[in-house]
């Protein structure tokens, strides 16, 4: 059986674990909105007409500020549509996705909805079809206490305290050709610079995230982070990056190492944008928003799911609707890990998406709601990792893929809290076929205990959870592991995600 080696030490941090790493991402699309969050007819349904099994869901999984509302979405949004009286609302077509949004659900609602979920908004405007005069309207509407048009119209539309809106995305995914409105780095970065002065002008405390490239593998990449910030560092905080991952041409191999790709694109924007910053002689940092990564069969989309013709325009169709299986949610679990590996500059993230549309958590209209695989890897890391992320000393076998070369079979971080002695480790087999075994030197952490050991696998790497069989896939605790003289043991069976903790 192969063999890793890993050793822990809480004194090499890599850096703290920011809440917001645990984000998430709601756009309307689909049934991410209408027949997912907000279904009034629901016997579970609250007053505002929000399925209460769903909320229930959402605090389970743990997730921290949401970016809403879009997405592809955001580029033809008209904010003013979605306030207001419902019954005055505009139907307008949602081109990004060829469907008919009914603006039932606006920001109101959605803020709303936030609060029963305890999580914070994260706000994108569209800078694809709108410009820098309408994106200070939203943030006068949502952050002026009052006194003025915009505060006062959102006072007498129901809400006296601002929404009071700290993290602000300016645009979705400008560098790609699909996106309404997509602009060269050049003409982007102008209007970027010129709308995030005008938005600080406002409120100098928002933090603001300017658009990166929609995936590592686009003709622009890296040029495009140069020249985006050449012109906007000292106007932003944050930059983007998107990334989707699926299994393609059936070679799983390479997609079990998905999260090595996740590793290099963070560090080359990292990398890119600390060249911006010395070329400036700036002493600002710019950390990066992985505002949307998840597994997404995206061939599929472009394949099966598409609405076409002028006159069919569903509200809510079935869009994107992924189900994903253990390797996915292996796969998952480990670009977790990769972000945690990578918590001094990502200090912010969202899983994209979080109900329906490419999402761990799916419902039926009028029937039930379910957690998929990709779940639980987000709840168990969201729940335990805190503190600091650690640096590993990681020896692990490798094995060879088609698309990134030789990688290793096990991938790892572990997290320690200073203040209440616990850590966590979390680590992926990426063998289809051999389990691995792995030693863990956690003499440096003193005497600890482990308290909690789960691991997702399956002799069936394709099982999923669908509406006929929703909890067939669950993590398990793991019953090889065991700590002995500093050191703990534990087995992973091949294609596996496995978190532990220790106190
Ligand atoms: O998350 C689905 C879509 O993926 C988003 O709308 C877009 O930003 C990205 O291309």
């Amino acid at each position: 059986m192969p063999r890793a080696r890993l050793t822990i030490d809480p004194h090499f941090t890599i850096g703290p674990i920011r809440r917001k790493l645990f984000g998430g991402f709601v756009e309307h699309l689909g049934r991410h909105v209408y027949d997912g969050i907000f279904e009034p007819g629901h016997e579970t349904a609250d007053a505002d007409g929000f399925r209460t099994d769903v909320i229930d869901l959402v605090k389970e999984l743990g997730v921290d500020t949401i970016r809403y509302p879009g997405g592809n979405f955001v580029s033809g949004f008209r904010w003013e549509d979605s306030v207001g009286p419902v019954e005055e609302r505009p139907r307008r077509l949602d081109l990004a996705w060829h469907s008919t949004e009914t603006n039932e659900v606006g920001l109101h609602e959605f803020s709303s909805w936030l609060e029963k979920v305890g999580s914070d908004l994260m706000m994108a405007v569209n800078l694809g079809t709108r410009g820098t005069l309408e994106a200070i309207d939203l943030l006068e509407y949502s952050n002026i206490r009052g006194g003025t048009a915009l505060s006062e119209r959102r006072i007498a539309n129901g809400r006296t305290a601002p929404f009071d809106v700290r993290m602000w995305c300016l645009g979705n995914e400008m560098d790609g050709p699909w996106q309404l409105g997509h602009r060269s780095a050049d003409d982007y970065g102008k209007i970027a610079a010129q709308t995030a002065k005008g938005m600080r002008q406002l409120d100098p405390d928002i933090q603001l995230v300017v658009c990166g490239s929609s995936s590592a593998h686009m003709p622009t990449f890296g040029e495009w982070e140069r020249v985006v910030l050449t012109h906007t560092y000292d106007d932003v905080d944050l930059i983007s990056c998107h990334a989707y991952y699926e299994e393609r041409g059936g070679d799983l191999d390479s997609f079990l190492a998905s999260a090595v790709d996740m590793d290099g694109f963070i560090e080359t924007v990292v990398a890119t944008a600390d060249h911006v910053g010395s070329v400036r002689g700036s002493k600002k940092r710019i950390d990066i928003s992985f505002d949307e990564w998840n597994v997404w069969y995206i061939e599929r989309f472009h394949g099966v799911d598409k609405i076409e013709g002028i006159d069919n325009w569903p509200v809510a169709p079935r869009l994107l609707e992924d189900v994903y299986s253990v390797a996915d949610a292996v796969v998952f679990g480990n670009l977790m890990i990769s972000l945690l590996k990578h918590a001094d500059r990502v200090a912010s993230a969202s899983l994209a998406q979080l109900v329906n549309v490419i999402a761990p958590i799916m419902t039926e209209p009028g029937g039930p709601a379910w957690r998929q695989t990709t779940f639980f890897p987000f709840s168990i890391t969201s729940r335990l990792a805190q503190g600091e992320a650690l640096q590993l000393k990681l020896d692990s076998p490798t094995y060879e893929t088609a698309a990134y070369g030789e990688v290793p079979l096990v991938d790892a971080v572990a997290t320690h809290d200073a203040d209440t002695g616990r850590s966590a480790v979390f680590l992926v087999n990426r063998s289809t076929s051999e389990p691995v075994t792995v030693s863990v030197d956690i003499s440096a952490l003193g005497d600890v205990a482990l308290v909690e050991s789960h691991t997702l696998s399956d002799d069936d790497v394709y099982a999923k959870n669908t509406l006929e069989d929703r909890e067939r896939v669950a993590p398990r605790p793991n019953d090889s592991a065991a700590v002995a003289g500093g050191v703990l043991t534990i087995t992973l069976p091949p294609v596996s995600w496995t978190a532990l903790a220790l106190a």
